[in-house]
């Protein structure tokens, strides 16, 4: 961003960037790029959907082949994700960690080209609801990756980094200045941000003001975002105006107090979801999304740390089958929809086009829906049983109150909850097989802002194919069930 618009270069030299490489070439937002999906857009749709949108950084949670193969000469910075589950394997073996940095990094920047920067160690492992599970592992694996790097030649241009939750730091007086660490983890955290600092790499954390919102209902909705409505906070010779600022400036003095006040800070994600609670809409993650943008944009950066700040949007792309353990919203970060069309206006200052544009050439499935049959009764003791079965192994997080279709009525819910399985499973016809309750129709059901969707074609390339093979053996089950439920009533 700095680099883009700052002054110095002759405006004619910005022009000429502007006209070859829209800026989007220097500039600093990124994407987080979840696959979790029971339809994930192939990867090359995705690289162009980055392109197009002049997004030049990703963040993978994972070291998909074929994925990095795709990014392969886009010239797009990756950031490539060892999942938290490899971490044990990783910290009792360098070995293993060798052979996970040759096939999943030196293999990819040598044969094709993949711009890869950093790689994320673990994800969020000091979260709560792990138990501690990670505590022992993470900072060995850290370790070995670590040298793992350097024996591949390689520890200059690739950095290590593990992305933290901003729970890992607290405040002692409620402002930014009574950062630090938290108590039971401080001693495991500085033994990782020194060596973090010792080898030249990045502290990665993220931060979500939407969840502040979400647990606490008497937070400042405003001051979750940036528009300057929010009273400011006043913390010794500092102001803040929104909670980001504050939140990244709490860590900024953690690290300072304990002696690392200039290692880099990346946040690793930021984000705002659209769908699935009452504040997760349309509205709110456009107006934090574009409050985020023009904040980055202006490389004013945080009243601690002023300049450009780099970070990674969550997300891209919706994810439906993420675990909803978080709660519903959590299938609902995209900055576009799970097929690639951007929900909302959205200005990265990236392209000349004003706002996001969708990913082209995307294959959808036939149109038509699986509906509750207009003869059923709402009262047939078989409604209760399927709705479960179809919302249990669909996607119904956009039913329920303040979501997207949470104005439908009784038929409507179970008609999105037939039709939701009914697309997961690409639209077999025994995934409409509800007993005397559904039907096929080709009159689209979609109302105001709830959309039944079609599913796309699934994407069965690369070495994800088994684990998104999966859900073809759901009709299988359903099948059983139906079987077992028509032997029980006949
Ligand atoms: C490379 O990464 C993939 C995806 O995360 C993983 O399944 C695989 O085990 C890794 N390869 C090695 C040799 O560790
Ligand atoms: C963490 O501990 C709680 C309470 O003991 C337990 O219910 C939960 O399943 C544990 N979670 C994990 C991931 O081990
Ligand atoms: C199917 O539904 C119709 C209309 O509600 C009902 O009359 C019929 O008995 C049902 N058949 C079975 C097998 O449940
Ligand atoms: C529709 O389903 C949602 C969530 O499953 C529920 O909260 C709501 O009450 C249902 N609406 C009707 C009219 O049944």
């Amino acid at each position: 961003m700095g680099r883009c618009f700052s002054g110095g270069i002759s405006i004619w030299v910005v022009f000429l960037i502007s006209n070859l490489m829209m800026c989007g070439v220097v500039s600093g937002i990124g994407a987080n790029w979840g696959t979790q999906a029971s339809h994930p857009l192939p990867p090359d749709s995705v690289v162009s959907l980055l392109r197009q949108n002049g997004i030049q950084k990703v963040k993978l949670f994972d070291a998909d082949y074929d994925t990095l193969t795709n990014l392969g000469k886009s010239g797009i910075e990756v950031m490539v994700g060892i999942p938290n589950d490899m971490l044990a394997s990783l910290a009792s073996s360098v070995k293993a960690a060798e052979k996970w940095v040759s096939k999943n990094v030196s293999a990819h920047i040598s044969s094709n080209n993949v711009k890869i920067r950093y790689v994320a160690v673990g994800n969020e492992p000091f979260l709560e609801t792990y138990n501690g599970s990670f505590l022992r592992t993470i900072f060995p694996a850290l370790k070995n990756v670590q040298s793992a790097l350097i024996k591949a030649g390689i520890s200059n241009q690739v950095k290590v980094t593990v992305p933290q939750n901003a729970d890992v730091y607290e405040s002692s007086n409620g402002l930014p200045s009574g950062g630090d660490f938290r108590t039971e983890i401080h001693d495991l955290m500085l033994q990782i941000i020194k060596f973090l600092s010792d080898n030249g790499a990045p502290f990665t954390v993220n931060i979500y003001p939407f969840i502040s919102l979400y647990i606490d209902a008497n937070f400042p909705v405003d001051y979750a975002f940036f528009d300057g409505n929010a009273s400011p906070i006043t913390d010794g010779s500092l102001t803040y105006y929104n909670m980001f600022d504050a939140n990244y400036d709490t860590l900024a003095w953690a690290l300072q107090k304990n002696g690392f006040g200039n290692l880099p800070i990346i946040v690793g994600e930021i984000g705002w979801p659209t769908d699935g609670d009452q504040n997760a809409n349309l509205v709110y993650a456009q107006k934090f999304n574009q409050g985020f943008m023009s904040h980055i944009l202006s490389g004013r950066g945080t009243p601690m740390r002023p300049g450009p700040i780099d970070a990674y949007l969550f997300s891209l792309i919706d994810e439906d089958s993420k675990s909803i353990d978080p709660g519903n919203f959590e299938r609902h970060w995209g900055i576009f929809t799970f097929d690639g069309i951007p929900k909302y206006q959205l200005n990265l200052g990236t392209t000349n086009s004003g706002s996001v544009v969708a990913a082209k050439g995307v294959h959808y499935l036939e149109r038509k829906w699986c509906v509750m049959r207009p003869s059923a009764s709402l009262d047939d003791p078989q409604v209760a049983l399927s709705m479960s079965y179809a919302c249990g192994l669909a996607d119904c997080t956009s039913l329920g109150y303040g979501t997207s279709c949470g104005n439908l009525d009784a038929r409507g819910n179970i008609s999105y909850a037939f039709n939701s399985y009914y697309q997961m499973n690409n639209q077999l016809d025994v995934a409409c097989k509800f007993p005397n309750l559904s039907m096929i129709t080709k009159t689209n059901p979609s109302v105001g802002s709830c959309r039944f969707e079609i599913m796309i074609e699934p994407y069965y390339g690369g070495a994800g194919s088994e684990r998104r093979l999966g859900i073809l053996q759901r009709p299988l089950s359903l099948a059983a069930v139906l079987i077992l439920v028509w032997q029980s009533i006949m």
